[in-house]
């Protein structure tokens, strides 16, 4: 994770998630997704382990945002587990930024594949990933706890990339 926040121009930053910012995760959770929330333990355990990569952007009062990166020790694949935008905050290109930031941050760290899983039905976040450069490789039937089939999605990481953002397809990107 970087040691610094990234300073964004509408002055809000995309900066690593801490215990602080547990409250707003929570809500952002609770109002943007039906089922297969993250649950409070789930998120306590994930901002303090070394397994997780969580990204929050905010302004100086809100947290708009959230993407959680899970990495596995001996792997290079980072599976994109979370991600998230309050819904009055949509439309305004942080998923993308987000997107940005968090590509960045697992090729830094090593990856050379990101992985997700989203819900077939999910045609806004199908858009996001396809335009950062998703592809779908697999689906799993009923994978989702209303049985929901999920698309498998992935895109190649350039390991070791540390010091400028990988673009992505369209408007908003981050000026790394
Ligand atoms: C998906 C989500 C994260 C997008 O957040 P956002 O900040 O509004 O997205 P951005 O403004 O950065 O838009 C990025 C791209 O996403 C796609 N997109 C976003 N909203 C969309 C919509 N309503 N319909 C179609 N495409 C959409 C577009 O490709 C857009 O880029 P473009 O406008 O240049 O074409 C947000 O809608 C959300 O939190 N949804 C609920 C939770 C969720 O589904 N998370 C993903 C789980 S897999």
């Amino acid at each position: 994770m970087p040691a610094a926040s990234l300073q964004l121009p509408s002055s809000a930053v995309i900066r690593p998630a801490g215990p602080r910012d547990l409250a707003a995760l929570l809500e952002i959770e609770a109002s943007c997704f039906e089922s297969d929330r993250l649950s409070e333990r789930s998120f306590r355990r994930l901002l303090s382990g070394e397994s997780a990569g969580t990204l929050v952007e905010c302004t100086q009062r809100h947290v708009r945002g959230y993407a959680l990166v899970l990495y596995r020790r001996g792997s290079r694949t980072a599976r994109l587990y979370s991600f998230a935008v309050r819904r009055e905050c949509r439309g305004q290109g942080i998923a993308k930024r987000l997107m940005t930031e968090m590509l960045r941050l697992a090729a830094a760290r090593g990856c050379t594949r990101m992985r997700l899983e989203l819900r077939r039905d999910n045609v806004a976040a199908r858009r996001l990933y396809e335009r950062a450069g998703f592809r779908l490789f697999a689906e799993a039937p009923r994978f989702y706890e209303d049985r929901m089939d999920a698309l498998r999605l992935e895109r190649p990481l350039q390991p070791g990339r540390t010091t400028r953002a990988l673009p992505i397809a369209g408007k908003g990107k981050l000026a790394a």
